[in-house]
């Protein structure tokens, strides 16, 4: 009775040391592993190595890939891409063409029937950006005819 009693205080005392060790290696870990400066430095590091290459900086005039916006001066493709592609194809934008005033119209006509949304102080920014990039083609006279071979009236 007496040496059971001795074994069974000796597997608790065994099970305790085990929890203060797994105790101990708990709060080792965790100072171990907390972001100190200097792992929030290389993060940082490799931050600035990885982003660069995951976006790119588009050249004014090019095409953005990923909308088929025109790249503006400003950026402000970035802010019709994220607006105006939420719920269709930015195809739909890029395919039409319309004045300030149609966009304008346009956007309304969304605000009134398709759920679109306030645009608040992002509207001038993008009709600036739509009247500007997709206004209505100037369609004159057609041009004059080049490399037609007259044959001479005669006889
Ligand atoms: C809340 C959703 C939503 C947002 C955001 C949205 N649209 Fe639309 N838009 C629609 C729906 C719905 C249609 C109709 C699609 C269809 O007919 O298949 C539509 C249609 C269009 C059309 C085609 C109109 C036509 O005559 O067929 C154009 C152009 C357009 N949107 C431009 C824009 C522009 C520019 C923006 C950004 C300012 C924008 N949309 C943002 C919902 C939205």
């Amino acid at each position: 009775m007496n040496s059971t009693y001795k074994r069974i205080k000796l597997q608790l005392q065994i099970i305790r040391l085990l929890f203060i060790c797994a105790i101990a290696v708990g709060v080792l870990g965790f100072y171990e592993f907390r972001p100190n400066q200097s792992s929030a430095e290389t993060d940082a590091e490799n931050t600035t190595l990885v982003s660069p290459a995951s976006e790119p900086k588009l050249a004014v005039g090019s095409t953005d890939p990923i909308s088929g916006f025109v790249v503006d001066e400003k950026g402000h493709f970035e802010l019709v891409r994220t607006t105006c592609g939420a719920c269709h194809s930015t195809a739909l934008v890029t395919q039409n063409r319309a004045t300030r005033q149609g966009w304008k119209d346009l956007i309304v006509w969304m605000q009134e029937t398709q759920k679109l949304w306030d645009l608040g102080e992002n509207e001038e920014p993008i009709l600036d950006y739509l009247s500007t990039h997709y206004a209505p083609t100037q369609k004159g006279r057609r041009p004059n005819l080049t490399g037609i071979e007259w044959y001479e009236l005669g006889e």
